[in-house]
């Protein structure tokens, strides 16, 4: 019979360990989960009272932790203890590309994950499921389980794959009413059971038809399979917008038109500045580099022009402010509405704005942002990271505002980098007013109305019309 769980562990509070587990114990109440991390800042955050200090941003996360926090629901910086406790164990810990070494800028870094292994088979004493919940390169089970079998006391671990397909911003929606759960395992006897204990903890509310189990390997690439397919939707509709504002067609009529034929569907063909986010970049290049391993090149390459497409829809935004303010946005104002890197997160990682305000700032643009949830020290963070410049010139060039009005006042250009739905809301005769002119918009979501601008006065260019 399968293991019933009772305890469960969460290496990793971040974006995805912290909403899955908030979830898995709402849903489970006669189920303790303890989520750890090494970062004390964050499990305090996540400890706060003040449930606006959650250390993430997502719609609807902080009535499902009010009602399970200290219940059945724990963060802690003790990972050795939730470890020895836990029947499973989820490893949701960063997994971001490498930045050195071979396979930089491609590969999957893979130390923390190492890291986390070492530790289990340090602490273990009883038998363990253990589950990747962070995205991973293909195989990577087996390395872990190499590592526990041959560090460990001797005690079982049996390891699933376990992707998680929630996107940012709809975390809560995608958890509580998810597609499917995918589970992946050793097709051996204790393989199945391991399986079988986790499909159960699932089970209490996903309906059994959308739980899916597999082997491991087809667990593990089909989260890099899915995240590529989407990605090169967008890269897709983002080439067509290229042609379309070449041609005069319209992108949003296109991508109406394509959507309605059932074998392509509506979803996911919103032009746009380019795609950001933890996991379409990091997935391809991910896909990229194993295909090479491998020795497909055609397929390397095949995969390797989403990202390309992306990276060119990006400098084209950028170029084409400049291109438009008359060749120079020297000392110019240039107000960026959004940071983050689609709408309803504070996540900023990967995101556009930052690539186009490192190619504005080479330009010597001076740029003011608004975004309604990501603060300065993360802004500036975000550009210190692409070491393109000394801190001090970073600081000097991107102001941030915690006013949007107070952000466009006096600007040359807006430029749209997210579609945070407030920006429709916003009063434009007021906003015009107070602009430079020609007052011109560069909207990179296609969110505002380019009618009702141009009718103000303003000089709209959109994407893909
Ligand atoms: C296609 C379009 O489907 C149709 O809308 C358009 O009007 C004309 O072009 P057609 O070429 O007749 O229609 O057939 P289709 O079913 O699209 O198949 C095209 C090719 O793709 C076939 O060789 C088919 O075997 C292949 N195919 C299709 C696959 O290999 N895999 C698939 O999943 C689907
Ligand atoms: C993605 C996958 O959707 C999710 O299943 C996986 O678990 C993690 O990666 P996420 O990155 O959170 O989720 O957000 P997603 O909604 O996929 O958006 C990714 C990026 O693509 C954003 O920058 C978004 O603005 C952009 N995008 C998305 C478009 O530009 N156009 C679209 O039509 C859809
Ligand atoms: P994701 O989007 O995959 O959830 P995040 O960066 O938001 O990524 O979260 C990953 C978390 O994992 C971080 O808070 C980091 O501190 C934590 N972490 C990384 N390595 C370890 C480790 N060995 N033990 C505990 N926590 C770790």
């Amino acid at each position: 019979k399968p293991k019933k769980i009772t305890s469960i562990c969460c290496i990793g509070a971040g974006y995805v360990g912290g909403p899955t587990m908030a979830v898995m114990a709402q849903k489970n109440p006669d189920i303790k989960v303890t989520v750890v991390d090494l970062n004390k800042q964050r499990i305090a955050d996540w400890n706060d009272s003040d449930l606006s200090k959650l250390p993430i941003f997502e719609p609807g996360l902080d009535q499902v932790v009010a009602e399970a926090r200290g219940r059945n629901l724990f963060f802690s910086t003790n990972v050795d203890d939730a470890i020895r406790e836990a029947d499973m164990i989820f490893i949701s810990v960063n997994t971001p590309t490498k930045t050195y070494g071979s396979g930089k800028g491609m590969a999957a870094d893979l130390k923390y994950i190492e890291l986390c292994a070492r530790q289990i088979a340090q602490i273990a004493t009883t038998d363990k499921i253990v589950v990747e919940k962070s995205t991973l390169p293909v195989k990577t089970a087996q390395a872990i389980k190499s590592i526990l079998d041959h560090t460990g006391n001797g005690v079982k671990f049996q390891i699933l794959s376990n992707p998680e397909f929630l996107a940012e911003g709809t975390a809560m929606t995608d958890l509580a009413n998810p597609d499917r759960v995918l589970i992946g395992g050793e097709q051996t006897e204790e393989g199945l059971k391991a399986i079988q204990s986790l499909v159960d903890v699932y089970a209490t509310w996903i309906p059994k038809a959308q739980i899916l189990t597999t082997n491991i390997w087809s667990s593990e690439l089909s989260k890099l399979v899915a995240n590529a397919f989407l990605a090169q939707r967008v890269s897709s509709i983002n080439a067509i917008s290229e042609l379309c504002e070449a041609s005069g067609a319209n992108v949003e009529e296109v991508a109406k038109a394509i959507g309605m034929d059932s074998r392509i569907g509506p979803k996911f063909l919103k032009a746009s500045v380019g795609f950001g986010g933890s996991c379409f970049q990091k997935d391809i290049l991910n896909l990229v580099y194993i295909s090479k391993s491998l020795g497909l090149t055609e397929v390397a390459d095949y995969w390797e022009q989403v990202i390309i497409m992306n990276n060119h829809q990006r400098d084209r935004f950028a170029n084409n402010i400049v291109s438009t303010l008359y060749n120079t946005v020297s000392g110019k104002k240039i107000a960026f509405l959004g940071w983050a890197f689609k709408k309803d997160t504070n996540d900023t990682r990967e995101s556009a704005a930052i690539y186009v305000a490192d190619k504005l700032i080479d330009e010597q643009a001076q740029i003011s942002v608004y975004d309604p949830k990501v603060t300065a020290v993360q802004m500036q963070a975000d550009l210190n990271y692409l070491n393109t410049r000394s801190e001090a010139e970073n600081e000097n060039f991107v102001k941030t505002e915690t006013d949007a009005y107070k952000a466009l006042e006096g600007a040359h250009a807006i430029a749209v980098l997210t579609e945070w739905d407030e920006f429709k809301t916003y009063n434009w005769q007021r906003i015009y007013e107070s602009m430079s002119k020609p007052a011109f918009v560069f909207d990179g979501r296609n969110v505002l109305d380019k009618t009702a601008l141009e009718a103000i006065g303003f000089r709209v260019k959109a994407i893909g019309k």
